[in-house]
């Protein structure tokens, strides 16, 4: 039955008030933070909430030790440190991630090579990994994309086979698991960001797991300015043995952080409800595309990846437009839609231009001395720019929204894919408030 879209002046099926916010703040919340303000002790690298939420993540996710970090972006730096990653060292990440799983190889003076994507998982494709390995490379960085596992058995395997550390960059994948392991617990170390976005929130930080002693004493000497510890005493003796930074976290984030994993699991499991009940329903929508999740893998949903195809849904239309008119159209009826990356990490300016640092181009150049060529064109990357064609995040399907808003958002599927012709005829309306594609940013 033809409806009339509110893209084409139609009432929406569904208004911003409809949707709840993330982070849940409850009680558990207040009354650590005001543990916090009632002790007095605000930050220190070994300070109660700081510890505590060490120890619990340590038993949480199932490695031996853990460190608080500044940000997710300081555990994966710290991580590459930490094995001795260095001047001219490559390594190796998915082409669709977040910036920081490349850019904490540039921090540490290496460079960055990117392997295409799964079409099905999203995830860094094993297959295409091996062709990227040469004498240099040192690092893999998978990323559990979106809140769903890498392949690990691969990637651990061909990391073994070639003598490669592996650094899981699991910032978005807060309790996801890889036949029954717990992301952040396989490779040598796991990274975690905790800003208001994810999954666990403390506002801003990060966690740096491994279970290897020696990768958290070095942990610890990059954390805090590289300064050296006195064994009896346990305090800094400012005598910096190598290289630090300041990548502490603090007491009012850790005790968030603390507060929001008590809950952790059961949000978690509200996201899998919501996201499988949207799944088992788009799945009927021809041209939709959901998310897929194999099955040695739990996802956690960290974001909502769907995908349109116009052949699917038996309209002759270029993929780009074709996503662009239903992404606009789903916004129209009240849904928060729109992309979050937009392009393949190689083909952000950084990385086409090759400006690091320095007036020649480091750290590329180290290696350029040498006759050796980095090529960033993105042709190479043909399954992530796919995906970035045709993909948009249905957000809010986080705690405490539940299935009667799930309903709604099918609601406006059907909607809007039993009209799309005038969803069509609507693709040129300005109504993004930024950038092509960017409709409402996940962060
Ligand atoms: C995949 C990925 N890696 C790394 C990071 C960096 O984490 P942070 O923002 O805490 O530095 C993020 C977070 O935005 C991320 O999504």
């Amino acid at each position: 039955m033809s409806e009339q879209l509110a893209i084409a002046g139609g009432t929406p099926v569904l208004q911003r008030s409809d949707y709840q916010n993330w982070p849940i703040i409850g009680e558990d919340d207040r009354r650590l933070i005001n543990e916090v303000l009632d002790r007095g002790i605000v930050a220190g690298g070994t300070a109660p909430q700081v510890a505590a939420l060490e120890s619990e993540w340590t038993a949480y996710v199932g490695a031996r030790h853990c460190l608080t970090t500044s940000s997710g972006t300081a555990a994966l730096h710290m991580a590459l440190a930490a094995v001795d990653v260095g001047p001219g060292d490559e390594v190796i990440t998915s082409a669709f991630t977040f910036l920081a799983s490349a850019s904490c190889a540039l921090h540490q003076n290496a460079i960055p090579v990117f392997v295409d994507i799964d079409p099905r998982t999203y995830n860094m494709d094993p297959a295409k990994l091996e062709a990227a390995i040469n004498e240099r490379t040192k690092a893999i960085i998978p990323v559990h994309i979106q809140g769903l596992p890498a392949d690990m058995d691969l990637i651990m395997e061909i990391a073994r086979k070639h003598g490669l550390y592996v650094i899981e960059d699991a910032c978005q994948a807060h309790g996801a698991e890889y036949g029954g392991r717990k992301v952040g617990s396989i490779g040598d170390v796991g990274t975690f960001s905790l800003n208001n976005f994810k999954n666990l929130c403390g506002g801003e930080g990060g966690l740096f797991t491994t279970d290897d002693e020696m990768y958290l004493k070095k942990g610890l000497l990059l954390r805090c300015f590289g300064d050296e510890i006195d064994e009896v005493s346990h305090r800094r003796i400012y005598n910096a043995s190598i290289l630090g930074y300041m990548y502490r976290n603090q007491e009012l984030p850790a005790a968030l952080a603390r507060a929001q994993l008590m809950h952790l699991d059961e949000r978690n499991a509200v996201r899998i409800a919501n996201a499988n009940y949207l799944t088992q329903e788009l799945g009927k929508i021809p041209g939709v595309i959901p998310p897929y999740c194999p099955p040695e893998c739990k996802h956690v949903y960290f974001m909502y990846n769907v995908r349109f195809d116009p052949q699917a849904a038996g309209v002759d239309c270029e993929r780009r437009r074709f996503r662009i008119a239903v992404e606009k159209a789903l916004f129209r009826e009240g849904m928060l839609v729109g992309q979050w990356q937009t392009m393949p990490v190689p083909a952000q300016d950084i990385f086409q231009s090759k400006l690091g640092y320095g007036r020649s181009s480091y750290p590329w150049a180290v290696n350029e001395a040498n006759g050796i060529q980095y090529d960033y064109s993105v042709e190479a990357y043909p399954v992530v720019r796919m995906l970035c064609d045709t993909y948009t995040i249905v957000h809010g399907i986080h705690a405490p929204n539940g299935l009667d808003l799930m309903k709604r958002f099918i609601e406006a599927f059907h909607k809007v894919f039993g009209n799309l012709d005038q969803a069509l005829a609507h693709a040129d309306d300005e109504i993004y408030p930024g950038a092509d594609g960017k409709l409402y940013g996940a962060g």
